[in-house]
């Protein structure tokens, strides 16, 4: 059977308190919107997204990220039922309608599949969860263990509020119940609002099969309304993450201090301290350490590779066995063979970093190729910009860079050539030469140094 996907995502989101669409607002790093979106793209429905407030900045964001998206305005918010109603145009009668709210991102995707499977035999699926807290949520009211309503907080009888079984948000319905009963819906409740969960009922008066899949954690039916429930959903993402990773075989010295904004994937006996974060796709091998404060993004560390404290490192590939940090910055493009070694205070921008070769010290290298077993010297610069155009710097094996040397861009030094400290270099260096900078120098004796005037009071 085909699939339609209804996402809802009109509301302002008052309760965030802030400029942009609620369901813009960052959960792991992303939109919370994308995470559904994310889920939803395995199942190859088709998927309309509605809209309205803020409108144009959620459906530009939504468009770049998931292309395949329709979307439907939904001028005035009148409620979920309303918002639903807008799509229906798009509605087959033979087709299974999933409705998602926007703002509860985080369901599995293999919470979806239970609820698609169960929606086989029924005529309409809930999923629903029980949760330690139900206040301000729609309740599942059932009758000899039959779902036969939802009651909304707001119109919730005291007894009815004790129930902790809530509707999560997500259903799923045939397209030809969905067409019939939408446009019954009536708006005489607390809130004047056309409540989609009123549905409920009407199909069970109707006699049509209604029940409810319980979701196995809670968590994932949790909405996000305001700030103290995306922290909550935040952690909740987080915990799920990095469970993950403990199940793969990673020490993390604290989980609860570990940021995944993407996809890792490691190898055996990884170990990562506090306060490390994430970002897109990142490849860990055997044995990688990473100390505390680090960020790594988009990027792949060869097994027994130690990234000391505070580093960060970007769109970069790092062989075994070499030892970046701490305060280390690696930007994007650039390429460390095994073995090579970058030390604290050192920038290096698309540089190939050659097998053993060391930058050990405050230096910066951009556009720069570097052969095996180079030693660039402490306060080491590649003059890789004239102001207009980036030039590179080839740098030969087995070279020895002096300390607080500027190597001015083009420029092609030989192998084993040997550059003597503090110099300037602004020409080819052929193989095995020594080149150095003669300054004048002078020194004048019994040198005194100016005094501080002394203050009169
Ligand atoms: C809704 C459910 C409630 C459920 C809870 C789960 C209804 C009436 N209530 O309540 O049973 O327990 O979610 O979190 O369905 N939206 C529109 N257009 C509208 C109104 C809302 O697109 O006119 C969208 C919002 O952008 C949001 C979602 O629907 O993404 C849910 O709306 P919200 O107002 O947050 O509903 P809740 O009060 O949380
Ligand atoms: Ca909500």
């Amino acid at each position: 059977m085909s699939i339609l996907s209804i996402i809802l995502g009109a509301g302002q989101g008052k309760r965030m308190n802030s400029d942009r669409p609620k369901l813009l607002q960052s959960l792991g790093g992303r939109p919370m919107i994308f995470h559904l979106l994310q889920t939803l793209e395995d199942l190859n429905s088709r998927q309309a997204l509605i809209y309205g407030h803020q409108g144009h900045l959620l459906t530009e964001a939504v468009k770049s990220a998931f292309p395949q998206t329709e979307f439907v305005e939904q001028k005035e918010q009148l409620g979920t039922g309303h918002a639903v109603l807008q799509a229906l145009p798009l509605v087959q009668a033979d087709e299974l309608v999933l409705i998602f709210l926007g703002d509860t991102p985080l369901m599995s995707a293999t919470t979806v599949e239970a609820v698609i499977k169960k929606a086989e035999n029924h005529d309409l699926t809930l999923l629903t969860a029980e949760m330690p807290n139900p206040f301000g949520l729609g309740r599942i009211i059932r009758q000899n263990g039959q779902v036969v309503a939802i009651v909304e907080e707001k119109d919730a009888t005291p007894e009815q509020r004790q129930i902790r079984e809530i509707n999560t948000g997500m259903m799923a319905i045939r397209g030809a119940l969905l067409q019939k009963y939408l446009p019954l819906l009536k708006n005489n409740n607390v809130q004047k609002e056309y409540y989609l969960t009123d549905l409920i009922a009407m199909a069970v008066a109707d006699n049509q099969q209604v029940d409810a899949y319980i979701v196995p954690d809670y968590r994932e039916g949790l909405g996000i309304n305001d700030r103290i429930q995306l922290a909550q959903a935040e952690q909740f993402y987080r915990q799920r993450q990095t469970e993950a990773l403990l199940k793969a075989g990673v020490t993390l010295v604290d989980p609860s201090r570990v940021d995944i904004h993407g996809v890792v994937t490691v190898g055996r006996d990884v170990y990562i301290e506090p306060n490390v974060i994430f970002k897109g796709k990142v490849v860990l091998g055997d044995r990688v350490r990473i100390e505390a404060n680090t960020i790594i993004e988009n990027s792949v560390i060869g097994s027994d590779t130690e990234i000391l404290s505070h580093s960060r490192i970007e769109d970069s590939v790092i062989g075994q066995s070499a030892s970046i940090g701490p305060f280390a910055r690696l930007r994007p493009k650039t390429v460390l063979a095994d073995k090579a070694k970058v030390g604290n205070f050192v920038e290096l921008k698309a540089v190939t970093l050659g097998l053993g070769s060391k930058v050990n010290h405050l230096s910066y290298l951009g556009d720069a190729v570097v052969g095996e077993n180079v030693n660039i010297g402490a306060g080491t610069i590649t003059c890789n910009y004239d102001g207009a155009n980036k030039h590179k710097t080839v740098i030969g094996s087995g070279v020895f860079v002096g300390s607080n040397s500027a190597l001015v861009a083009p420029i092609v030094i030989g192998n084993d050539a040997t550059i003597g400290a503090g110099s300037t270099v602004r020409h080819d260096v052929p193989e095995k030469a020594l080149f150095f900078t003669v300054g004048t120098e002078k020194e004048k004796n019994d040198w005194q140094r100016p005094q501080k005037e002394k203050k009169e009071h």
